[in-house]
């Protein structure tokens, strides 16, 4: 085999490097579709539990191999949505704002998170306001995004900035398709390490404003196109080198690649039947 040129200015000849995390999973043990609070939800199509364990368990053993350490929260019977544990908080730097959801479907959840995050020695905060962790809070070195518009109240969005202490930038959501900002954007290099944060979206997920705030604060950032975006390919978990996505999103690996990622495609299409995909089985917890 020959080797293929490489161009050395080229953003494929840049160096991404891998930082180990720490997440938060639920196993799908009790996962189902009960009843609908996003479009994706249809119940009355049973869902295939087997199929979802399968693919959840591989999700797990994909971070497991690529060095980063998985925490376990305990699956409720009555609790179907559960394994979307991103939903639960956004924990930064040790200090955790838990959640509260919009929907009273999954209002039991905010306990069985509480006690996990509190269990940890994290510096816990329960919210004043709705918002879904992680769902609609996505975390750079620099910066927090943080999506409004279905789910979690602008007032949470200042609420994080008090407490965390770093510019939250709100950016509304039009698209019910795109419900939460996880669905429509990733952070693939939160700037840890290499001090400028990269981001991917889907433009139409947003406003105007919305859009053009991204423009300005990430002139290069990758947009993903529609059809990647309706397989929850921006649902997608960096590690700064690694971008674990639905392997459907073939279009996205393919703009990973050329910028130097190492796309890892997985099948997450059985949790995607509750509007799911891998980021929503994440919730990183940054320590302090
Ligand atoms: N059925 C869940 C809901 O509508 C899915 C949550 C997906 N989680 C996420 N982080 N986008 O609340």
């Amino acid at each position: 085999m020959t080797t293929p040129a490489v161009s050395l200015t080229g953003p494929a000849a840049q160096e991404r490097t891998a930082t180990p995390r720490h997440y938060l999973m639920c196993p799908p043990t009790h996962f189902d579709v009960r009843y609908a609070i996003n479009p994706w939800m249809d119940p009355g199509r049973p869902v295939d539990r087997g199929r979802a364990i399968a693919q959840w368990d591989r999700l797990r053993d994909v971070y497991t191999r690529l060095g980063h350490r998985v925490s376990l929260l305990d699956p409720r019977p009555d609790l179907p949505d559960m394994v979307f544990t991103a939903n639960g908080a956004v924990v930064v730097g040790g200090t955790a704002f838990a959640a509260r959801f919009r929907n009273p479907e999954r209002t039991a959840e905010e306990a069985a998170h509480l006690a996990w995050l509190r269990g940890r020695g994290l510096d816990v905060h329960p919210s004043g306001t709705v918002h879904e962790g992680e769902g609609d809070f996505a975390v750079t070195s620099s910066l927090i995004l943080a999506g409004t518009g279905f789910r979690t109240d602008q007032a949470a969005h200042m609420e994080a900035q008090e407490l965390f202490g770093v510019p939250v930038v709100g950016l509304r959501l039009v698209d019910p398709r795109f419900y939460h900002l996880d669905t429509a954007l990733t952070v693939l290099d939160d700037g840890r390490v290499s001090g400028r944060a990269d981001i991917a979206y889907f433009p139409g997920a947003f406003s105007g404003a919305a859009q053009r705030v991204l423009g300005l604060l990430f002139p290069d950032a990758v947009r993903v196109a529609e059809a990647d975006a309706l397989v929850f390919g921006l649902n997608a978990v960096g590690d700064g080198r690694n971008v674990v996505l639905p392997r459907q999103a073939t279009g996205f690996a393919a703009l990973l690649r050329a910028r130097g990622y190492h796309p890892i495609g997985v099948d997450t299409s059985e949790l995607a039947r509750a509007g799911g995909g891998p980021k929503c089985c994440t919730q990183e917890i940054r320590a302090a």
